[in-house]
Order: structure tokens, then sequence, then C-alpha cells
């Protein structure tokens, strides 16, 4: 890793890193309040969830990494470049791999406000590179620093396997200490050369990238809550997609998947398969009828 003694740049607003912690202090309680945060705090994820949350983030790294790759030499973002360490999209690919089988780029859907999140990343990098490291910040610094909670909870709830499979995201091998990391990333922010209107408005975009989380949280929380609705609350995959995760990982997200449907968080069940005792059943209530038309004849 590189060293922290980066030179700084003096201003009015003082150093980048203590005005984005200030500026982003409401909207971070603001999704971290959440339902979909609230709800995964606690514990009561469900695998369906997981898998719509992971999906939304691949759209979002997907477009970040892209416009970091176009911008890694503008010497607004130059100094907080750090790919080996923080990019999150190979990480992710894995994870969906995982979770959906080899087919997940057909697999995964992209809801309105992912679509927005991406679409403001794709502007902001090709428009407005100063505004990067807005949402550079909003993104990896949450991923090292409350992220790892979510992944101590994702894990427990979801019961997936200690080795991290399905768990990249969370996971930062080229970050040996993410408190170190974060000291590290703060300075090289406070080094990038800057005027005060566009720290301002840096400050601003981070609002917004805190927002546009905020609304992919909400929308997830509707399209859970709506299929919930119409399965009369008991969640069922697709059975091509569930036979398909079974067999695609033995060991892996097919057992989570079984579990998530009967014993998730959120005690759904399935609500598939026919039970044996009702071919019991049925065979006794014909050997009934069959005794009694012998002893009729
Ligand atoms: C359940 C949800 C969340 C929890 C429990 C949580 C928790 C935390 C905690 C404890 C810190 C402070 C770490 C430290 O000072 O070292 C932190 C920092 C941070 N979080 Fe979150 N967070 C959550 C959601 C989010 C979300 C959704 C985002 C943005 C997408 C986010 C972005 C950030 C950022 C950028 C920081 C760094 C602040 C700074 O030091 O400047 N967090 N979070």
């Amino acid at each position: 890793m590189t060293s922290t003694q980066s030179p700084r740049s003096h201003s009015a607003m003082g150093d980048l890193s203590e005005a984005l912690k200030e500026a982003t202090k409401e909207v971070h309680q603001q999704a971290e309040d959440t339902e979909f945060m609230r709800n995964f705090q606690k514990g009561q994820v469900s695998l369906h969830e997981f898998k719509l949350v992971m999906s939304s983030l691949y759209f979002v790294y997907d477009a970040l990494e892209e416009e970091i790759e176009r911008n890694k030499n503008h010497p607004g973002y130059a100094p907080v470049y750090f790919p080996a360490e923080l990019h999150r999209k190979a990480a992710l690919e894995r994870d969906l791999e995982y979770f959906y089988g080899p087919q997940w780029r057909q697999e995964i859907p992209c809801p309105k406000a992912t679509r927005k999140y991406v679409d403001r990343l794709h502007y902001v990098g090709q428009r407005e590179p100063q505004l990067l490291v807005a949402h550079a910040y909003t993104r990896y610094l949450g991923d090292l620093s409350g992220g790892q909670v979510l992944k101590k909870i994702a894990q427990k709830a979801l019961q997936l396997p200690t080795s991290g499979e399905g768990l990249a995201f969370f996971t930062f091998d080229g970050v040996s200490s993410a408190t170190k990391f974060k000291q590290l990333y703060r300075a090289r922010m406070d080094a990038i050369e800057m005027d005060d209107s566009t720290k301002g408005k840096v400050l601003e975009e981070a609002k917004k990238a805190f927002l546009l989380n905020v609304g992919v949280f909400e929308e997830l929380q509707e399209i859970v809550s709506v299929s919930a609705k119409k399965n009369g609350h008991l969640i069922q995959e697709e059975p091509e997609l569930h036979k398909r995760v079974h067999s695609a990982v033995p060991n892996g997200p097919g057992s989570a998947a079984h579990r998530d449907e009967k014993t998730g968080p959120s005690s759904r069940v399935s609500a598939s398969g026919t039970s044996p005792l009702r071919w019991v059943v049925a065979a006794a209530l014909l050997l009934v009828v069959a005794a009694v038309c012998m002893y009729a004849i």
C-alpha cells in the first residue's frame, strides 16, 4: 500500500474527507433507515432479496468502474484510483454466478432506480469527471465500513459457506486493514486539487449518490413486497431457475436457496411439491373402493 503522506489542498471549506463525512451524515442515516436496510440489519434478508440487491450492485459497479477507468488519469480522480484494492465488479461476477448459475447475465434484473443510478454514473464520468470521486467515496468507503457488518449478517442469515462463496463482494483481498486503508483514502481525497466551488459540487454529488442508493433500496423493497403479495406470502422461485441453481452448485447456493424457501428469516415456505402422505391416502381410498365393489359383486 502507498504512503498516507500526501500534499493537502487548503481551502475555506476544509479537507474534502471531513466535509464529505459531515455533508452526508443525514443521508447516511436515511440510507440506514430504509426498510430494506433495517430488515437486513436484523438478519431479515431472504436469498431472493439478497440476489436482487447483488444484481443491482453489479450494474452500479459495472458503470462506476467503467467511468473510473475512463478517468483514471484525470487530476480530479487519479489520487484515489485503487483498482486492485477496491474494484468490485469481478467479485460481483463471481457472486452472481454462484447464486444464479452460468447464465446469470441473462437472469439478473435491472430495476428502474438502479438504471437511474447507472445513468447518473455515466453522465458524471463522461460530462463531469471532477464529481466522480463523490460516487467512489460513497460506495467504496461504505463497503469498507458498514459493508463489513452486512457481510457477517448475510453469511449467518443465508447460511452461506464460511469459505466466502457468494460473499466475494464484501471481501477485500487487497486491503489488510480497512481502518488504515480508509485513512489513506481520505488523505488521497484531501490531496485532490480542487477549488471551493468544485468542492461544493462534490459534496452535493455525494448526497445525490446516497439518495440514489436509497432509491435502489426502496424499489427493491417494493419489488419484494409486491411479489410476496402476489404469491400470497409464499415466495416461489421459478422452477427452472431453482433447478439450475441446485444442479450447477450442488453444495452451494442451491442448499441456501432451499433453506431460504423453507426456513427463511421471514418464515417463507415452499408451496411446491406433493406430499407422499397424499399418495398413501389416495392409495388407501382406492383399496377401500375396490373392496366395497368386490363385496357388492
Ligand atoms: C445498514 C446500513 C449501514 C450501516 C450499518 C452503516 C454503518 C456505517 C458505519 C458504522 C460507518 C463508520 C465507519 C467508520 O467511521 O470507520 C459507516 C461509514 C460510511 N458509510 Fe455506512 N452504513 C450503512 C449503510 C451505508 C450505505 C447504504 C452507504 C452508501 C451507499 C454508506 C456509506 C458510508 C460511507 C461513505 C462511510 C464513510 C464515512 C466517512 O468516514 O467519511 N453506508 N457506515
